[in-house]
């Protein structure tokens, strides 16, 4: 990808905005590293965590060189930190097909609590949507810490992620015999194979994003500034012969009884079915151990096919994780494939502008081509609901009932909806 995302000028609808509030916007230089680590320290505040250690500074520095990292300054006060964050970068977003589109994805949006609700987000995510435009990506994404912020710069849930709690010492393997082997290794001498493992996970699932190393290295293994990095224990899957497929990461607890651990899985990565089978085998399986729990996997994770007692394997948790930000209709739609043909009129409304028009699209063996048109709209929707189709969910009847998407809704779901729902298996 370019780095033209690191040098793009600062928003100057944004600058202005912040400017009549007495604050300046501006692009964090992540060579200085006195401002850098002052925005990594407000962006770490912001997400209500502990300062960070200098060894996890030095290693963050490191990393996210490759981010456009933006800051909000208040030159009145002494301190020089900023009282607002925001970083960004491209990467390839997995849609149907599987396809790739070039994503914009944004990241650390904070607002300290001192200057809250003074418009500070608001520049920031305009900033990143023109910015995003004007660098020709037809799409943003971003992963949210509560469902209501996103909605309101167009963004609409397009992914959902489940978590789960399994009771091991209720639930018995069904699954099928896998051949492979598993082997435990570290995250040093794991981590290009690891990094392999995770593109090739990344590029088969829509929803799913390319990740930048230091993305990839969390899920291999804890960065320096996670609490209790020591725990963690990596096992490795390799096909019989001998490629590798997968891998899990995850910390055991005891709980006041040996015999009845509690497992965290951190991340399980699995380019085959043999390694996702061969993996919940080995943690059903394991001993001294009463409870695996694990997050955001797909809303069709296969576990309760793969065990004696559905109930011992309880989803714990839905929620809403990918959100997408349609920028450009006809290439967002055209980059993507579609499991039926057909035909449909669009009616987008987007009151920042960017998706606002009608347009027809035209699907022919799968491949759709997209074209502004003054036709009568079949269908009519906000941008919001048209992010939350694209990638193949199940999410158009839900939202034409709630009278959010108007017209031929049983169209447009047949059209946009996949067999296989999307999924985003990690947080950026
Ligand atoms: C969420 C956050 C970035 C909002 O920043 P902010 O500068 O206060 O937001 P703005 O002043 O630009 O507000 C924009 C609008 O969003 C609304 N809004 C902002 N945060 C909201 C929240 N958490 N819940 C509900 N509404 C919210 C505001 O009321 C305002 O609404 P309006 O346009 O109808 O007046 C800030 O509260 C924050 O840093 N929170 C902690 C970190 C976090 O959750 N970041 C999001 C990560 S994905």
């Amino acid at each position: 990808m370019s780095t033209e995302h690191l040098t793009h000028p600062i928003d100057e609808t944004s600058r202005r905005a912040l400017a009549d509030a007495g604050l300046r916007l501006a692009l964090v230089d992540t060579s200085d590293a006195a401002a850098f680590d002052g925005w990594l320290q407000a962006d770490a505040r912001g997400f209500l965590t502990a300062r960070m250690s200098r060894e996890a500074l030095a290693e963050e520095r490191g990393y996210l060189t490759t981010r456009r990292t933006t800051g909000v300054y208040d030159d009145s006060l002494p301190s020089g930190s900023p009282v607002g964050t925001v970083s960004s970068w491209p990467a390839p977003l997995t849609v149907p097909g599987p396809a790739e589109i070039p994503a914009w994805l944004i990241s650390s949006v904070t607002v300290a609590p001192t200057h809250r609700r003074k418009g500070v987000a608001t520049a920031l995510l305009g900033g990143e949507l023109r910015t995003a435009h004007a660098l020709g990506y037809s799409l943003a994404v971003l992963t949210v810490s509560e469902s209501v912020i996103y909605g309101r710069w167009g963004f609409g849930p397009a992914t959902f992620a489940t978590a789960w709690s399994v009771d091991t010492k209720r639930v018995r393997w069904t699954g099928p015999e896998t051949a492979g082997r598993l082997s435990f290794t570290e995250p040093e001498d794991y981590r290009e194979t690891g990094r392999a493992v995770i593109a090739r996970v990344m590029a088969s699932r829509a929803g799913e994003v390319g990740l930048e190393p230091r993305l990839a290295d969390r899920l291999i293994g804890p960065l320096a500034g996670t609490p209790d990095k020591d725990e963690y224990r990596l096992v490795r899957y390799d096909s019989p012969a001998g490629e590798p497929e997968g891998f899990v990461s995850y910390t055991v607890k005891e709980q006041g009884d040996f015999t009845k651990h509690l497992v965290e899985v951190s991340y399980l990565a699995a380019a085959t079915d043999e390694a996702l089978t061969a993996l919940w085998r080995y943690l059903i399986e394991l001993d001294l151990v009463a409870e695996v729990r694990v997050s955001v996997r797909g809303v069709d994770e296969p576990l309760h096919a793969l065990v004696s007692d559905i109930r011992g394997a309880r989803v714990t948790g839905v929620e809403d994780h990918l959100w997408v930000r349609i920028l450009d209709v006809p290439a967002a739609l055209a980059a993507r494939r579609y499991e039926t043909d057909g035909s449909l009129v669009l009616e987008v409304e987007d009151a920042l502008g960017f998706a606002a028009g009608r347009f027809r699209i035209d699907v022919e063996g799968g491949a759709a081509t997209v074209i502004p048109t003054q036709d009568g709209a079949d269908v009519t929707l906000p941008v919001t609901a048209l992010g939350s189709v694209y990638l193949g969910h199940d999410l158009a009847r839900s939202l034409g009932l709630a009278g959010r998407i108007r017209g031929d809704v049983a169209g447009l779901d047949r059209l946009f909806r996949t067999a296989v729902p999307p999924r985003l298996s990690t947080w950026f």
